[in-house]
């Protein structure tokens, strides 16, 4: 045990930790893990990854202290990490890489020995919720209730056969249909009974979330669809003393919109429409073509804005914008998507102004250290003795879950203040405000 300044006691990050990942064939969790697997190889830099490559500021600016986030708050290595997880199609994580095209040949190869042996379990999916996909490798069983006791197996089975010490689950299956939150969802007593009767609003991303929470995994999930965030999950959560997080993985054009929009704001600059558009040709693009998969996207993607510019206590600048987003299936491109955003803002006695942004990014570039830094946080959160919601962890997120009470914080750079003070706190490190009246006296 570590006994921190603050008094937290935090289990030691001792033995393997396995990350387990439903969408294990996918861009995202192939990128993540050859990725990982080449940076402890020491072929390449974990760029992107706030928790191996970010700092943290401690005490007074004159004590020019930064530490590295991982030498300051006791994190798994990268080293003793295990990867597994389930998917729809057979492919190990070698065959996926390969088809999902974001990372070289050359760089897969030289992970090609590891990687090729780590395989898919089968799993929990029907098409009813992703109308586009449609793959062998799925588990059959009478009922919901079933195909949760059948991950909870596999959960178990993995830990045993890989010698892991703990486990976190993080979701990078496709985006399901929109769900809106229904009575099945409230409490744990009728969802489970929802499990047993195979109700339709109950998706496979919630199958495996009940699945970790009930076997004490913490959860992410990195897709916009409704999942652990319905308030049987957290409430179940809370019960079983783990930490989650979600939704959505923040890349692309909401991490920038998240950038620009405060920026506005901040400035009183007033707005009179964002139009977003993207080009993107991998399998999430096509997932995206169908409209149901889409509503889910469109929904996280939309919500930004609204909360970040607060039109109704700002009527003048942001009463009467217009926000559209356009998300376009088109082959060609593959992974390297295309995002355009044309920005209508006015200054100064209502003059317009135009903002444009082109943004070439790799999506599954921009997700892989977010995945690898959402284990580790969540591992250790969960060492912690954090459980529930893990509101600090917003960052990652274009819809991060947040307390029924509250409205969610977008704000990229308040979410980065959040999480560090997070870590201060946890370690009894003084939290940074920004006074700096000290430095004057
Ligand atoms: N790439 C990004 O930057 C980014 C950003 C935000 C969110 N996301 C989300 O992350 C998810 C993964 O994105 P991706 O680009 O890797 O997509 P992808 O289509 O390459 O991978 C998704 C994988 O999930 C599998 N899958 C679907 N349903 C499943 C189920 N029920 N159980 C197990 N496997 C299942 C699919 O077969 C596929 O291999 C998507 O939901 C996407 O919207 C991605």
């Amino acid at each position: 045990m570590i006994k921190t300044r603050s008094g937290v006691e935090i289990k030691e990050p001792v033995g393997k930790l396995g990350v387990l990942l439903p969408g294990l064939s996918g861009a995202v969790a192939t990128t993540f893990i050859v990725g990982t697997i080449l940076v402890r190889r020491g072929l390449a830099l974990p760029i992107g990854s706030l928790t191996q490559m970010g700092r943290i500021r401690l005490g007074k600016r004159t004590e020019r202290r930064f530490p590295k986030i991982k030498d300051f708050v006791p994190l798994a290595e990268v080293s003793d990490l295990v990867f597994g997880g389930w998917d729809i199609f057979p492919d190990s994580v070698y065959e996926g890489a390969l088809k999902a095209g974001v990372l070289s040949k050359d760089h897969i190869e030289l992970a090609r020995d590891e990687v090729s042996d780590i395989k898919p379990m089968p799993a929990v999916f029907d098409r009813e919720y992703v109308k586009k996909l449609d793959g062998p490798n799925v588990k059959k069983a009478k009922s919901k209730y079933e195909l949760a006791e059948m991950l909870r197996e596999d959960i178990r089975n993995f830990k045993k056969e890989k010698g892991c010490d703990r486990l976190v689950m993080i979701w990078c299956g496709s985006t399901e249909k929109y769900i809106k939150e229904d009575k099945v969802h409230q409490t744990l007593e009728d969802f489970e009974k929802a499990l047993r009767n195979n109700h339709p609003l109950i998706s496979p991303s919630m199958i495996y979330a009940y699945a970790s929470l009930c076997e004490g995994v913490p959860f992410a999930n990195g897709s916009p669809n409704l999942s652990v965030d319905i308030p049987a999950l957290v409430e179940l959560a809370k019960e079983k003393n783990v930490p989650i997080a979600g939704k959505d993985f923040k890349t692309g054009q909401t991490l920038m919109k998240t950038v620009i929009a405060p920026m506005l704001k901040a400035r009183v600059l007033g707005l009179r429409g964002w139009f977003s558009v993207n080009i993107l040709g991998n399998r999430d693009g096509e997932v995206l073509d169908d409209p149901e998969s889409f509503r889910t996207k469109e929904v996280s993607k939309l919500g930004v804005l609204e909360y970040i510019l607060q039109p109704e206590l700002y009527p003048e600048l942001y009463g009467e914008y217009y926000h559209k987003v356009r998300i376009n299936f088109y082959p060609p491109r593959g992974d390297d998507k295309e995002a355009w955003d044309n920005i209508d803002i006015f200054g100064w006695l209502g003059y317009p102004m135009q903002i444009k942004i082109n943004f070439l990014c790799k999506d599954s570039i921009l997700a892989a250290p977010i995945v690898l830094d959402l284990a580790l946080f969540l591992d250790l959160a969960q060492r912690s003795g954090m459980r529930g919601i893990q509101e600090w962890l917003s960052f990652y997120f274009k819809s991060p879950m947040h307390a029924p009470t509250i409205y969610p914080e977008h704000d990229l750079f308040i979410q980065l203040m959040k999480l560090k003070n997070r870590l201060r706190h946890l370690m009894g490190e003084e939290l940074i405000t920004h006074l700096g009246l000290e430095y004057y006296d």
